[in-house]
């Protein structure tokens, strides 16, 4: 096909020599199959930071490490400099993501290279050699259901385990491979242990898989898998060899009651101060 021009200066710098076709396009990015020598890759093209949501936004920024205070201050006045700097954090959230679960073994497409907004990475394929459809174009028996829900399960651990939640974890960002499974679509990947949304997020990733693979094996939608993961994670105990039940449940759920005693203790030290401060000074 033609060359789009946000690919033009990659062709330019002899990054991709021929583009393909164009994939089925997300919410975020349109992808590319794109020749390289001999090989065939996917080009992931991001769309403008001004078209995602403003819930996203926020949810994924926060403690987003960034380097200097010129641009935090530019980002949080949504400057066009802080656009741009937004745009690239974000952009390079995905590729350091890839990294970095690619490191702790999780199934994700080879990373080759970042230039210009677009990110070069590894063409998942079918046995065909063709790209990979998405779990959710794909009719699973209840034993496939099955199987790739465990699967998908341990991934999300392993992710865990290395600190990171995908946090649009769905049908629509699972690709079904040769081999299996494969996640993608992680550029707004966040930290587990710096972000207040990471067991919300957790949660409806988790919950997300279950409500999938659950329409082909419905006792799956029994399960919770989610608030196991987090309880484990949360108290130092979960490794990437722990085995899950499924089967937590409110009343199962250790107390920490040293906590709660603490959180008392901190709510009555402040009371106590406010009301010395709201005392008349002693004349
Ligand atoms: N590495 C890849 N291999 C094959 N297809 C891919 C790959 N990455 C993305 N795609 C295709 O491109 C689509 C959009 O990519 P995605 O990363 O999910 O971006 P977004 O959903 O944010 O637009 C995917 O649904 C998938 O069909
Ligand atoms: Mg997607």
């Amino acid at each position: 096909m033609k060359t789009p021009p946000r690919l033009q200066s990659l062709v330019d710098e002899g990054l991709i020599d021929t583009v393909v076709r164009q994939l089925m396009s997300g919410k975020e990015a349109l992808a590319y199959v794109v020749r390289c020598g001999d090989e065939t890759r996917c080009a992931k093209v991001y769309k403008e930071a001004t078209n995602r949501s403003f819930r996203q936004a926020v949810d994924y920024t926060e403690n987003r490490k960034v380097k200097n205070t010129r641009q935090a201050r530019a980002m949080a006045k949504g400057t066009k400099f802080g656009r741009q700097a937004q745009e690239a954090a974000w952009q390079s959230a995905e590729v350091n993501a890839l990294y970095r679960l690619a490191a702790a073994g999780v199934r994700v497409p080879t990373p080759y290279n970042f230039h210009d907004g677009v990110l070069l990475m590894e063409l998942v394929t079918d046995a065909q050699g063709d790209a990979a459809p998405r779990i959710n174009d794909v009719e699973l028996t209840a034993d496939e259901a099955r199987t790739h829900h465990a699967f998908l399960l341990r991934e999300v651990v392993r992710m865990l385990c290395a600190g990171v939640i995908h946090g649009d974890l769905s049908e629509f960002n699972v690709l079904l491979g040769a081999d299996g499974p494969v996640i993608i679509d992680l550029p707004q990947a966040v930290d587990a242990a710096g972000n207040n949304h990471a067991q919300r997020m957790l949660l409806r990733d988790v919950g997300n898989l279950r409500n999938f693979f659950g329409r082909f094996a419905p006792e799956l939608l029994r399960t919770n898998f989610g608030a196991e993961i987090w309880d484990l994670f949360q108290r130092g105990l979960l490794s990437t060899e722990t085995v899950l039940t499924g089967a937590f449940t409110r009343e199962e759920r250790a107390v920490d009651l040293g906590g709660v005693l603490r959180e008392v203790d901190d709510a009555r030290a402040e009371d106590a101060a406010r009301r010395l401060r709201m005392q008349p000074a002693p004349r």
